[in-house]
């Protein structure tokens, strides 16, 4: 008997046919386990189409798409399309789409532009953009401030909470190295007797909650040192950057201790310049964010 080394696995040796199973139609493999035969079941054809169609897919994005680097440079193909030049066409639309509104900031009339709603719809998440850019970082993301940077969702400003006003704050900075800064410190009183500078920020602490004693010795010691600045009853708002003391907004804390500190070495917070990295426009629109954020997160502050 000759066998052909040829044949295919499950062939019969003398005819070289495979064997057919009856119920299926399906050659089988020619194994025979005891009876049992494997069905040399046909790769399903839906695949095979599938495979020949993403082959063809990847031949002709190979033609029409960037695909191949070489060296330094890449395979262009034949549409030109370059993701970056996309990336930089939607962003000029969307940059020529802002320049349109922004314009409207240049020389703003806050009260008129506070009314148009249209415009205020483009223009608040643009703010708050910005805000989140550039402003996030020291006062929060939601202008809640944080111990030495002023919380600016609420109605209590150690300047003023005009746009107008807030646009000179933003763009000059305070204490900062702008020649129209704003300036603003609480000097030291580290020459103040111990004793009294204890006393005094008893009484500073004291304040927010309206149980002072303006007939006490510290009282006295606060009129004399602190009232020019912080006004008669520490109520703040002369508009030279001291905080009012009576309500519970603070910037490094108005507990006893932290007071205390205040006195001992003075405080000079520093509010950068934006003038220089933002435009006017910018700094305006960022004026009336800041002025309506308090509206926007619905705080009063007391
Ligand atoms: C590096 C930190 C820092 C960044 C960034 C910063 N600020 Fe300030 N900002 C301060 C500090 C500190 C003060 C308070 C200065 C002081 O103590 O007198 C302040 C004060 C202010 C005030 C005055 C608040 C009041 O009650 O009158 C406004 C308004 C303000 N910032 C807005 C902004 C805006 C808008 C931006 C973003 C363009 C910004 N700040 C970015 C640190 C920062
Ligand atoms: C020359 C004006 C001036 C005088 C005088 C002055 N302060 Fe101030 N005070 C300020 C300014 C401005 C700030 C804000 C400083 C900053 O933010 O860096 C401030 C901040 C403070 C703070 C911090 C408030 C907070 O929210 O954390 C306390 C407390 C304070 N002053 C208490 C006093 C007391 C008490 C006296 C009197 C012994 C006094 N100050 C005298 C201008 C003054």
């Amino acid at each position: 008997m000759t066998t052909d080394p040829r044949a295919l696995p499950g062939a019969d040796p003398h005819t070289g046919n495979r064997e057919i199973d009856p119920v299926t139609g399906y050659e089988t493999t020619g194994h025979d386990w005891g009876g049992i035969r494997e069905l040399n079941t046909p790769f399903p054809r839906i695949a095979l189409i599938a495979l020949a169609l993403t082959f063809a897919w990847s031949v002709l994005a190979w033609i029409l798409l960037p695909a191949w680097p070489l060296g330094r440079d890449y395979t262009r193909g034949l549409l030109g399309l370059d993701q970056g030049e996309v990336a930089m066409d939607r962003l000029q639309a969307i940059e020529t789409d802002r320049a349109a509104w922004l314009t409207r900031f240049d020389a703003p009339d806050f009260a008129a532009l506070a009314t148009d709603s249209a415009l205020m719809a483009q223009a608040m998440p643009a703010a708050r953009r910005l805000f989140e850019d550039n402003c996030a970082a020291c006062h929060g993301r939601d202008g809640e401030g944080g111990p030495g940077f002023p919380r600016l969702a609420d109605a209590s400003w150690l300047w003023d909470g005009t746009p107008e006003e807030i646009a000179i704050t933003i763009g000059h900075g305070i204490n900062a190295d702008d020649p129209d800064t704003r300036v603003a410190e609480v000097p030291a009183f580290d020459w103040m007797d111990r004793a009294d500078r204890h006393s005094l920020a008893e009484f500073v602490a004291s304040l927010p909650a309206g149980e002072a004693d303006w007939n006490s010795p510290a009282a006295a010691l606060f009129a004399e040192n602190c009232a020019a600045c912080h006004g008669e009853r520490g109520e703040g708002g002369l508009g030279i950057g001291a905080p009012s003391l009576t309500d519970r907004a603070t910037i490094y804390g108005q507990d006893a201790q932290t007071v205390y500190q205040t006195l001992t070495r003075g405080r000079r917070g520093v509010m950068p310049a934006w003038a220089v990295r933002l435009s006017e426009a910018e700094i305006n629109l960022l004026a009336l964010y800041v002025s309506r954020l308090s509206e926007m997160t619905g705080e009063q502050g007391q």
